[in-house]
């Protein structure tokens, strides 16, 4: 959610504020805003939409060296120019990622005070809690352009908020300087000799190279050019080390693809490959005494981590034998689990931010739980606060449908599972070593889908889904969990009304929705479930439903409408079978004019509630 930079340098602010919120747009594309200093004056350029309606909109005379910048994903007030960020209060501009949770108390009680709000935003508290505090505590010998006294103002002001932040601010009073703070939302600033830069992630602080930190909760940075200083919310002064951060190549670029969600769906076998290779390397780090008494697997991840965990859960339990189970990490945060010391939780998340996931492991981690993290950002809270990381090398996933993200979390997971069989001698070491081998050949089957994929998906096969209003996923055990990620794909990027279920749940309830020519698309790979998902096939077909079977068994004819043939993977064949999905879903967003890279109110990574 939200994206903020920050630069003070030699270079046009606005040049480098502008480049890094397009880098940053994945994070929200609800509007965008810059706010500059210049001549000792703030000027502040913010409209609703993409980042280009903004950059199009700042005048080409505009001379500064020191600015900062958001893209945002809206919470509180629609997207509109006036809601976009940077919110101003006289000489302070502020931009912020989160929710201020107690903003309509601050509102009302600075409102009561003559404060005119312009905007619908929580965040607008913000300059303005700044500039009261100042003005009421600042005595007749105070210096208004005094660092410290700014500082412990911002400190002040800071201890007033309940909820979640990331904030940059700006004040003419101080043309040198921004001020940093974090709670909950990620922040990350980078600095070199002659230069200091501010993002929300790693990737995009690190572009401008030098040392690169990563702010903890409760931490602020006093940031010049070329120099950073970190105090905690009691003004004292810390001492911070800086990250080593391997450069991913890149990874931003498009080449000859039209969107980032068919280049991500094309490096599916590279990131399974090297997940496969790069997991071992994980294990080692792993606490074997402590795995070895583990009586309780819960996996916990959000939309397409959580569909990775529910098809884990199946693999971990026919492995292990350890009682698994899976949670949304929504629901998980507030139910109270029964956890403790014997129980594993594995916190799943490719971007390794996501609020509710990160608030899942705080109370595992509080309930004495073991906590492993499944992530694909390495230096991401939720990777960098669990007791142990497996990660998944899918690179960066910039397009907010996961693709390879999900087929990397899959290999991760089921490879885990055999890894803890193997130490818990759950499974004959034969089959183990056969599965190992299995998943050392999937980048070749997942090409191989891919490339075929991409050829024989055509307008024919588009048609079937395009105009369609509402579509079925069905599928019986793991092929539940892969129907629940196909249907998440379809409707997420092409606004099909999309929904999956257990086939075995049809008869108590959901078939009263099937009419003529309602669309279900079935999937079926475990042969052990074959007959029970096809008399769910009947049972559909005989209410006039069009089947799409996507399977790698012989179905008979009169059980489907169309066919979609997947390889024959055994256990494994989910990450595969979820493919042709992921570029059907693809292609229907784009024959919809829908722009599958960002669809509409949604944003890649989540950082609120
Ligand atoms: O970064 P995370 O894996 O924690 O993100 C979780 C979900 O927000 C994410 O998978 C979301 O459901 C995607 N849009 C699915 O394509």
């Amino acid at each position: 959610m939200c994206g903020i930079i920050g630069y003070i340098g030699n270079d046009s602010a606005t040049d480098i504020v502008v480049d890094g919120l397009k880098k940053l747009e994945y994070r929200g594309y609800d509007s965008a805003g810059v706010g500059v200093i210049e001549d000792g004056k703030l000027r502040v350029i913010k409209k609703k939409g993409r980042v280009k309606n903004t950059e199009e909109a700042i005048p080409k005379t505009l001379k500064s060296t020191i600015g900062i910048g958001h893209t945002r994903w809206a919470t509180h007030g629609a997207p509109s120019d006036k809601n976009s960020h940077p919110h101003i209060s006289q000489n302070i501009a502020v931009v912020h990622n989160g929710i201020i949770e107690n903003y309509a108390c601050l509102k009302k009680e600075l409102e009561s005070e003559g404060v005119v709000f312009t905007s619908e935003t929580d965040t607008e508290v913000i300059p303005h809690l700044i500039n009261k505090i100042i003005s009421n505590s600042m005595s007749d010998t105070d210096n208004i352009k005094c660092e410290i006294f700014y500082f412990h103002s911002i400190l002040k002001a800071i201890r007033k908020l309940s909820g979640s932040y990331a904030l940059a601010i700006l004040n003419t009073d101080f043309p040198d300087l921004i001020v940093c703070v974090k709670r909950g939302s990620p922040l990350v600033v980078s600095k070199s000799n002659t230069a200091s830069f501010i993002a929300s992630d790693v990737g995009v602080a690190s572009k401008h190279g030098g040392e690169i930190f990563i702010l903890d909760d409760d931490e602020l940075a006093l940031i010049k050019k070329g120099e950073v200083n970190f105090f905690d919310t009691r003004g004292r002064e810390k001492k911070k080390n800086s990250i080593v951060y391997e450069k991913e190549e890149n990874s931003d670029e498009l080449g000859n693809n039209a969107h980032h969600m068919l280049k991500e769906i094309k490096e599916i076998p590279s990131a399974i490959h090297e997940t496969v290779i790069g997991v071992k390397k994980c294990f080692f780090n792993l606490e074997k005494n402590k795995l070895k008494k583990i009586k309780k697997i819960v996996l916990v991840g959000c939309g397409t981590a959580y569909h990775a965990g529910l098809s884990a859960k199946t693999v971990l339990e026919k492995f292990t034998k350890i009682p698994s189970y899976v949670e949304v990490a929504s629901e998980f945060r507030y139910s109270n689990p029964l956890i403790g010391k014997e129980t594993l939780v594995v916190l799943i998340s490719q971007s390794g931010e996501t609020a509710d996931t990160l608030a899942a492991l705080e109370l595992a981690k509080k309930k004495r739980a073991l906590t492993l993290a499944v992530v694909n950002n390495t230096t991401s809270a939720i990777a960098l606060g669990a007791d142990s990381r497996i990660i998944t090398r899918a690179k960066k996933e910039i397009a907010v449908a996961s693709t390879k993200a999900y087929n990397s979390q899959l290999v991760a997971l089921y490879s885990f599972a055999l890894y803890l069989a193997d130490i818990k001698q759950t499974m004959p070491q034969d089959q183990i070593n056969a599965l190992k081998e299995m998943l050392l050949n999937l980048p070749k089957a997942a090409r191989e889908v891919i490339e075929s994929g991409l050829d024989k998906i055509n307008s024919d096969i588009i048609k079937i889904f395009k105009d369609e209003k509402a579509i079925m996923f069905l599928g019986r055990g793991i092929d539940y969990a892969t129907a629940s990620e196909a249907s998440l794909k379809l409707k997420e990027i092409t606004y099909i009304h999309c929904s999956a279920y257990p086939a075995g749940e049809l008869k108590h309830g959901t078939i009263a929705l099937i009419e003529n020519n309602y669309l279900v698309v079935a999937y079926l790979t475990d042969s052990t479930l074959k007959d029970k998902t096809l008399n769910a096939l009947y049972e559909v077909k005989a209410r006039g439903a069009k089947v799409f079977a996507i399977t790698n068994q012989d179905l008979p004819k009169d059980a489907y409408d169309y066919i979609y043939e997947v390889p024959r993977l055994g256990i494994l064949s989910p990450i595969a079978s979820i493919i042709p999905m992921q570029i059907i879903s693809y292609l229907t967003a784009v024959a919809k004019e829908i722009d599958p890279d960002k669809p509409r109110n949604l944003a890649k990574s989540v950082t609120v509630e």
